[in-house]
């Protein structure tokens, strides 16, 4: 993948730039409880969507210090079923960070290992990244599952770390050296 091209093939998915006609699939499933309940951005209609998907389509992929969004599609039909955020940091020392979302009716089915595997190579593999991070509030069991399934480690649990939507909440940090990556042998 070069650093311009976004589109990514897995063994079932495809991973590329949002485009405007996803706009009612990216707020039906990023509006919904199950999916915004951890998360900062939440899209109100679908006005919100589209202009999110807009803004996003005038970013560069790997703009340092930036948030870049892919679509996770089904890659026979190109239904999308989620999205892969990269935080592509200031510079190649800090650690790049991912954040995916799912439909919820496509849970369970390893989509998302499958998505993150692929990003985390390229990431430490053609990228040239040293360390990724993960932040996640503790109740947020399933992301956890699938840190934790992919080799990352947990490297702090900061009490009470923030306020968001009403409470305060913990915020576990989770983190994976590219040796780490590339020592795990059952991938
Ligand atoms: C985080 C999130 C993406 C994880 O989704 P997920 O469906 O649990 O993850 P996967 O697609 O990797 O599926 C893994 C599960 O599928 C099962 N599975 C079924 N078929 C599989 C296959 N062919 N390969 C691998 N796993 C498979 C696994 O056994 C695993 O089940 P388990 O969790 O019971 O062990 C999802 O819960 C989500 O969208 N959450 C809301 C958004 C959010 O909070 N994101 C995190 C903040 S950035």
């Amino acid at each position: 993948m070069e650093p311009q091209d976004t589109t990514l093939t897995t063994t079932r998915l495809r991973l590329d730039r949002l485009v405007p006609a996803d706009a009612p699939g990216l707020f039906a499933y990023r509006g919904d409880d199950a999916v915004a309940r951890y998360q900062g951005w939440r899209p109100v209609d679908e006005a919100e969507a589209a202009r999110f998907i807009d803004e996003q389509s005038r970013l560069a992929f790997h703009t340092p210090d930036s948030w870049a969004q892919l679509a996770i599609r089904d890659r026979s039909t190109g239904e999308l079923l989620g999205d892969l955020g990269v935080h592509f940091p200031a510079d190649k020392q800090s650690p790049i960070e991912f954040g995916i979302s799912l439909r919820p009716d496509r849970r369970g089915k390893g989509y998302a290992r499958e998505a993150m595997s692929t990003v985390l190579d390229l990431a430490f593999n053609e990228w040239g990244y040293r360390r990724t991070v993960g932040s996640v509030d503790p109740r947020n069991v399933a992301s956890i599952a699938l840190l934790e399934s992919l080799g990352y480690r947990r490297e702090a649990h900061h009490v009470e770390a923030y306020f968001f939507r009403g409470e305060w909440v913990d915020d576990v940090i989770y983190a994976m050296l590219d040796r780490e990556w590339r020592s795990t042998a059952t991938r």
